[in-house]
Parts: C-alpha cells; structure tokens; sequence
C-alpha cells in the first residue's frame, strides 16, 4: 500500500508514520509528503527519510480546484492509494475529495465532536474539561466531521498547562495514527480479498 502524508507544519505526526513504516508495525510505504507550506518543518523531516515531497504552495493558482487538480494528478503519477492527513490546515474540496472518496483519513487533537477546527488543544484546555484526547476520522467534506475510526482519552491534570496537555496528546497521536492505519490497511487486504 503506497500512501501520502499530508501535512502544513512541523510534520511530528508524518515522521512517526515514516518511522512505523520502516518496521513490520506499518505494512506501507510512504510514497509522498504533500505539504501546503514551502518552509514546513516537515519538509526537512521527509528529506531525512528520502520520502519525495510535494510543495504545493494554493496561492500559485487561481482556485482550490486547480490547486487539487495538480496535488491529484501527483498522487496519481505516484501510484498513491490512501491518503492520511497530519496537522493538514486546509479543508479538503470536492476535487480532492471525490478522487479519494473514503481513502482519507485525518488526525484530530480532540476527542470530536468535541472542539473542531483550529487549536483545539487550547479550546479543550479554556473549557477546562477533565479529559480530551485524540481522534482518527475519515474525512468529508466538512471541518472535523467525518465518520470517527478511532479515539483515545488523555486526561487533563490540575498541574497542566496547554504546553504539557499538547506534548501529552502528542504522545498518543504518534503510536495511535501508525497502529490505526495499519488497522484500516488489515482491513482494506481483507475486503479486497
Ligand atoms: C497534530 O496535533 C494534529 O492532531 C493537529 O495538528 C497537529 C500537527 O502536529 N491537527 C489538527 O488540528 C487538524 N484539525 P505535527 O505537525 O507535529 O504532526
């Protein structure tokens, strides 16, 4: 199974999706990095590994469709069959959607439907909720919406601050997201069986 790790930032969540994926815990290959942001962290962290990388920079075209379009025709070129959304800051268009319709699936730092959209860290820790945590979703084709695959619970403590509950649910976003989608790949060899 080839798939593409999309992500806008500092790429934490791709790098221990390449690391799973050099062992027999992630029966994948990571084919493809498509980053929004030509300065991402990510980008370094995809070189390090020899992953290839897309810097797709929306401003260069003249509608989200056009955008997609190239990012597809990509896709496509790399024989990429399943697409994982890492701290990816774009909602996903219909273009994109409709060329992987149910191959997309999104790391979410909130127990949802809980706190979507951005900083749901810092909206969890302002609501001042006992427990948030992390979920996996497929993606539709609203923010955060999609239906749930998985979720964890981390507990918010009285000595926490947002930057000890960010490194907390971190922790679990980076062995949850590997083991979930060798989960979703288990199931996609059975179904195709
Ligand atoms: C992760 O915590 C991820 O859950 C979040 O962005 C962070 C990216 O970190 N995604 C969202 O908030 C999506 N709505 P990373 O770049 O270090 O993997």
């Amino acid at each position: 199974m080839r798939i593409a790790i999309f992500a806008s930032g500092s790429g934490t969540n791709a790098e221990a999706i390449m690391n799973a994926a050099k062992t027999e815990n992630l029966k994948a290959e990571v084919a493809l990095i498509v980053t929004d942001k030509p300065k991402a962290k990510v980008v370094e962290r995809a070189s390090r590994h020899n992953v290839p990388i897309l810097i797709c920079d929306p401003k260069q075209f003249e509608t989200k469709a056009a955008y997609e379009q190239e990012i597809v025709n990509e896709l496509q070129k790399n024989e990429i069959s399943f697409i994982a959304l890492a701290g990816y800051m774009r909602l996903i268009g219909p273009t994109l959607l409709n060329a992987f319709r149910g191959r997309i699936v999104n790391i979410h730092p909130s127990l949802l439907p809980s706190f979507p959209g951005l900083d749901a860290i810092g909206q969890a820790f302002q609501a001042k909720v006992k427990i948030t945590g992390v979920t996996i979703h497929y993606v539709d084709e609203g923010m955060d919406t999609g239906l749930i695959i998985t979720q964890e619970a981390v507990r918010i403590e009285v000595e926490d601050t947002v930057d000890t509950l960010q490194k907390k649910i971190q922790k679990v976003e980076h062995q949850l997201y590997p083991s979930t989608l060798q989960t979703i790949i288990e199931e996609i060899g059975r179904l195709n069986k």
